[in-house]
């Protein structure tokens, strides 16, 4: 795992519409470029706030969170018809290997990344299936976001990845943010 889990008793903040500022509705969805049937997970979904956003591109989208206090948060709010949840830590996913078209990560790289996860990632996404990495930068102001000692860079994320075999086709870090976008292995 990588920095500190995020408080559930914190949860509602995740839905403040602000959060576009840094990750775009628009900007995740070109990202992640799910196919209307394909079947995508979001790693650390949280209340689901960019999992709604996903969904209605999707075939089937599961949130996938190591909390079940999270879950019950998405589940209290209401699932779109095609979200499962999965009550999982990144690092052990009970998928098939290759049985994910896509995946995404939207401000908690930082919380379950290491070798293990990223590896564990590169087996349940399909062969040049899309990852799709967005969180807070290392190389960051700090005026938001975590402390950014607690964070990766562009750089870090990116040699993550390609070491468990991704290949890594965007990459941009922005004030506060940085995105990546990888095909798998
Ligand atoms: C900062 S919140 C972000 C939630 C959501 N991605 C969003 O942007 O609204 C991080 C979420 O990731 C979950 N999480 C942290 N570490 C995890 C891990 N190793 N595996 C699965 N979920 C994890 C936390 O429980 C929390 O719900």
């Amino acid at each position: 795992m990588g920095f500190h889990t995020f408080d559930a008793d914190r949860a509602a903040k995740l839905e403040d519409p602000e959060r576009y500022a840094w990750v775009s509705r628009e900007e995740l969805i070109d990202a992640v470029d799910p196919a209307v049937d394909g079947t995508v997970a979001d790693l650390g979904s949280g209340t689901g706030f960019y999992t709604d956003d996903v969904a209605p591109h999707a075939g089937t989208v599961y949130g996938v969170d190591v909390q079940a206090e999270m879950n019950d948060r998405y589940r209290e709010k209401g699932l779109p018809e095609n979200v499962e949840l999965v009550e999982s830590d990144v690092a052990d996913l009970p998928f098939a290997a290759g049985a994910l078209d896509a995946a995404f990560s939207t401000m908690t790289f930082h919380e379950f990344a290491d070798d293990d996860a990223v590896a564990e990632l590169a087996r349940v996404v399909r062969t040049d299936g899309r990852l799709a990495i967005f969180d807070w930068s290392a190389d960051g102001g700090g005026a938001a976001g975590p402390p950014t000692a607690e964070r990766y860079t562009l750089a870090e994320a990116t040699a993550m990845l390609e070491d468990a075999g991704f290949e890594v086709v965007h990459g941009t870090t922005r004030t506060e943010t940085f995105a990546v976008v990888a095909l798998a292995p």
